[in-house]
Parts: structure tokens; sequence; C-alpha cells
């Protein structure tokens, strides 16, 4: 067993309570208060078993997880030490709790049996697909472009465990969230630096990750604990959300860079921290209030190259109902003031799908209501819009140059799978 060396909590006024222990988490959170928890979140070694070093084909070589605490000398080995973690997670569940595990198919089978056969119930898999995976650089096998969590509560007879169902639709337009999460890797800015410019730490999950599983299954001032705590996602994420946290975590290395992360995190205000409830019962507010609160900045002018024609900003969101509404020069201000111009390519699309839609009910011979045109429509509109906005995120360029590269890659995909030209 390692050392463990247990920080009290920290709690300053109105912030959720911080704990991070440094040591095995298996010693750890045996020391730890049975029942105490509302939701275990663990990312724990994944068992990778690479061997040999992986090249890209220019022969440079891939970053890859290569780190001692993810070796196992065998499988059983492994196994012995995921029922021993999830035993001691189990212990500290309260009976409402509930646990998320993530891997990839190297340890998520494993990991999902030992699971049921200590008595967890699984309540769902989500699919977290990656918009940016990394290459199958050999060619020998499928792009590996997702990973797999496992949302199980305590027991099988357990009544209540928290869901937030509502709060999950209203982050996907309005329709019942689904349980593929399509997510970009954590690059760019929010990827952790070590001295040399490398990266912190292997395998950093997204925030947006940590999001979504905490916003769905738990409420401010519930407690997370997260027995894999890496560069501390979960309690930046935690704590954002207004909900206490306790880390454990083998390497002081890393729990260095978690404590400098999650000291720089502001808890969000109390009243944006209610998780929704539903549409309909949420209060309405008149668009100005939203300026009034500085949410958005009014105010700003844009003009046209000759400078006839004047528009004000009123939203951070500009959406091109119309082809080529906005010019060259004022795309340009829109990205430096940060408003986000999503294109007339993505936003005026809805008359061409609706195009082919009809193409598809002719070519069957079968023709669907106005209802059902307008849910496929719907469909694609936000799987389309999805897929350009995590591109652009993922890539750091504006909408309107991710949605081309977007295309441009569907293109050349084509062209490599079927062999079309032109
Ligand atoms: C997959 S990483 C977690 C990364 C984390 N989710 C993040 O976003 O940074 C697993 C972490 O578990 C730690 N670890 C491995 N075995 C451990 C153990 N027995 N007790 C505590 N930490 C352990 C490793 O040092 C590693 O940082």
């Amino acid at each position: 067993m390692g050392r463990v060396n247990l920080r009290a909590g920290q709690k300053s006024a109105g912030n959720p309570a911080e704990t991070i222990i440094q040591g095995d988490c298996i010693a750890a959170m045996n020391a730890l208060p049975e029942k105490s928890v509302d939701l275990v979140f663990a990312d724990p070694p994944y068992n990778l078993q690479l061997g040999g070093e992986l090249t890209r084909p220019d022969q440079s070589k891939v970053d890859a997880v290569d780190d001692d605490w993810d070796k196992f000398a065998s499988f059983a080995e492994y196994d012995r030490f995921t029922h021993d973690w999830m035993k001691a997670a189990r212990r500290v569940l309260k009976d409402t709790g509930a646990i998320w595990v993530i891997g990839s198919y190297h340890n998520i089978f494993r990991v999902g049996a030992t699971m049921q056969d200590l008595g967890f119930w699984v309540m769902n898999d989500v699919v977290w697909r990656k918009s940016n995976p990394m290459p199958n650089f050999r060619g020998t096998r499928f792009t590996n472009a997702h990973e797999t969590l496992i949302w199980a509560t305590r027991d099988a007879e357990q009544k209540k465990y928290t869901f937030n169902y509502d709060a999950m639709k209203a982050l996907n337009d309005d329709l019942q969230m689904r349980s593929d999460w399509l997510l970009p890797l954590c690059t760019g800015g929010e990827r952790l630096k070590d001295g040399d410019g490398g990266k912190a730490h292997p395998t950093q999950k997204p925030e947006a990750l940590l999001h979504r599983v905490l916003l769905a299954t738990t409420n401010a001032g519930d407690t997370v604990l997260d027995p894999f705590f890496g560069t501390g996602t979960t309690g930046a994420v935690a704590k954002k959300l207004g909900r206490n946290f306790i880390g454990i975590e083998r390497e002081a290395r890393y729990i260095k860079v978690a404590r400098e992360r999650i000291r720089l995190v502001k808890t969000g205000a109390a009243e944006d921290l209610k998780v929704t409830t539903s549409k309909k019962a949420e209060p309405r507010i008149p668009f100005g209030t939203l300026v009034e609160r500085g949410l958005l900045e009014a105010g700003d002018t844009l003009y046209d190259p000759a400078r006839r024609h004047a528009a004000r900003i009123r939203a951070r969101f500009i959406v091109e109902g119309a082809n080529g509404p906005t010019t060259r020069e004022a795309d340009e201000i829109l990205n430096d003031r940060g408003v986000v111009v999503v294109p007339d390519i993505l936003a005026n699309a809805g008359g061409v799908a609706v195009s082919y839609l009809e193409w598809v009910q002719d070519l069957q011979n079968f023709f669907w209501n106005e209802d059902e045109v307008n849910r496929q429509l719907q469909a694609i509109m936000i799987q389309s819009f999805r897929a350009v906005w995590d591109f652009s995120q993922a890539h750091d360029v504006p909408m309107r140059l991710g949605a081309y590269m977007v295309a441009v890659d569907k293109v050349a995909d084509a062209l490599q799978a079927r062999g079309i030209w032109p």
C-alpha cells in the first residue's frame, strides 16, 4: 500500500469543499467514512499493454501512455486491482450513490464484469466519440475513435439516484440526451503543460466530458470522489459546478499540477448552478436582461467596407440566414471580438436538406407528414452544427473555416474510401 497523506478538506466561504489525498486509492478510500460520497468518477489505468515504440509514418515518435502506473503483470493482476479499488469505492458510496468508470477496449469489458460482480447496477454505457481522434498510423486497424463510460448505481434495488434528465435535454437542444457523446479530445489551451512544454499528463480528460457527467448525475453541494485524480479534471469541474470533491492520486507531480489548476477555478454563482428542471417551468426573461447582466455586449457597431450600412451587435452569436451576408472584413472584425458567426453554408442549409429528404421520399414512394420532415431536418441540422462546432473548437478556427474543413475532410474520406474522382 502506498503512503497516504490526507490533507483536510478545505472550504472557503461559499465555495465547495476540496480534498486532495496523496497515496494509494485503495488505502485512502478505506480510510474514508462509509457511505459518505454521492458519486465516484474513476479514470483508472487502462492497462494499455503497449509493446515497443509507436511511430508515425514519418518515423516521429507518438506520445503514447507508457507510464509505470499503467503497467500490470497480467490480466489477473489487473482484475485483482480493479476488484479491490471498486470494492473500496462501493463502501464509501451513499445508498443513493452511483459510479462512472471510463475506459477503452483494453480494459472496459473487464471493468464492467467486475462492476456487476460487486453488485453495482449498470444504468448506461456511454460512448464518448472523439471528434479529433489520433489516427491509426500503421493503417492496420480502424481508427480508435471512442472510449466507453459505464454509469452504474450502487445497488440493483436502489430506488433513488440522481439523474438530471431536463438539464441533459436542455444541453441537447431540447431533445432527449443520447448515450453517444461527440466531444473533442483535450487539446489547445486546456491541455496542461509541464516545464518543458510537453503534456503534464498523458491522459488528461476534457472538462466538457466531466461537465456532462457531473451535471447529469450530481447536484450542487454533493460530494464527488475521483480515486485516480491525475491533473484534477474532476476537481476543476466539480469546483466550477459547486460540488465538493475528494481526489486521490499517487504521484506528487500530478497533484502539484492539479492544485495549481484548481486554485484558478471559480465556482459559479449559486443561482447559475441550479439544475434545469423542465423548459416550461423555466422563467422567461427579456432579451435585454442578458445585456443588462453583462452576458452580452451591446453597442458595438459594424460597417460594410463602403460604410454605407451599419449594424449593431446585439449578441455573441450571429447566425447567417441568407447567402453571404457577412463580408470578409466584417468576418475578421467579428472574429476579433469573439462573436461566433454560424456560417450560411451551415445555418442556411435547411432548404437543401429538405430537398434531399424529398428525394429520399420520392425514391421510396412513401411520404412523411410535416412533423416527421421537421423532426428529420432538426436532427440533421443539429448533427451538422455539432460536427462543425466541435471541429472548429478542436482546431481553434472560426466556424466558417471549420465548415469548409469538415466538408473537405468528407470529400477526402469519400475519395479514399470509394475512389470517386472528380
Ligand atoms: C488515467 S489517469 C487519470 C487522468 C485524469 N482523469 C485527468 O484528467 O488528469 C490515472 C491516474 O491514476 C493514478 N494512479 C494509478 N494507480 C493509482 C493508485 N493505486 N492510487 C492512486 N492513484 C493511482 C496515476 O498516477 C494516473 O495519474
